[in-house]
């Protein structure tokens, strides 16, 4: 199958690093810049200058991890979209399985996220995934049909004509026991829920958003598995955790999407 979605490859540093760490490892990816897969980088709130100074001028956009629903307010420990757009990010995570469990974001919450990144034109990065228990009892579909449902509800409501299905979002179906456990889903599992999932866009939004949206996987991906993962045709790319803390290792999965990006 050849597709034109360009494969995305995207950072979630979550809460580590310091900024020095973000300057060096912005210096050390430069060179690593250019190829045809998109990158982006998600740090921590405090690193966003330093990311924002070491990629001044690079191939890569870097995002927020989180942002809240309002545009300012009294809102202590938050950050709004207009201050993360401020800060040059131009993708937002939303959803995230570590905000939905240990923040208690519900479907309407990561709703309300999606619709304030796309006031403030950043890119929702919406993150879907069943958890183990989920799985098990065979509600994974349902489960992500719930959360997707949600979300591309938001993203219309938000984006309506303007939707670039293509540039305007990306989706990340996440696993939660595939999260940082170092058990990957297996190409043909995670190739299974990418179509149903590009299935289920199409139905809500037609064949041709559904063609164009890229939709990613995250779960313990490495530079070890990530070429087999992106051989599958539904998968565009990763949102990666622990091996995007090492700038040889995020390089090694840019490079297995650049190669991905030149054979599609
Ligand atoms: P991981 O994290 O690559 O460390 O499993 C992925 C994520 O949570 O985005």
């Amino acid at each position: 199958m050849s597709t034109t979605r360009r494969p995305i490859a995207a950072g979630n540093w979550k809460m580590n690093l310091l900024s020095a760490d973000a300057e060096a490892f912005c210096t050390a990816l430069q060179p690593r810049l250019g190829g045809g897969s998109e990158v982006i980088l998600f740090p921590s709130f405090p690193l966003l200058p330093a990311v924002a100074a070491g990629l001044a001028g690079a191939a890569a956009a870097w995002g927020g991890q989180d942002l809240h629903p309002e545009d300012a307010g009294a809102h202590t420990g938050d950050v709004s979209g207009s201050q993360l757009a401020d800060a040059g990010c131009t993708w937002a995570l939303c959803g995230h399985s570590e905000r939905r469990q240990g923040h208690g974001e519900d479907d309407a919450r990561v709703a309300a996220k999606i619709g304030a990144a796309l006031r403030h034109r950043l890119r929702p990065m919406v993150c879907i995934g069943e958890t183990r228990e989920q799985r098990r009892a065979g509600k994974t579909l349902a489960v992500l049909e719930r959360q997707l449902g949600a979300a591309l509800d938001a993203v219309v409501a938000g984006a309506g004509d303007d939707l670039d299905p293509a540039t305007g979002l990306a989706l990340a179906y996440e696993p939660v026991w595939a999260i940082g456990s170092g058990e990957t889903a297996t190409p043909e599992t995670a190739q299974e829920v990418h179509a149903s999932l590009r299935r289920s866009v199409a139905r809500r939004l037609g064949e041709a958003a559904a063609d164009r949206l890229r939709i990613l996987y995250g779960g313990s991906v490495k530079p070890g598995n990530a070429a087999e993962l992106l051989a599958e045709p539904d998968l565009d790319g990763f949102l990666i955790g622990g091996a995007s803390l090492d700038p040889a290792s995020f390089s090694d999965i840019i490079a297995v999407c650049d190669r991905g990006a030149d054979s599609r």
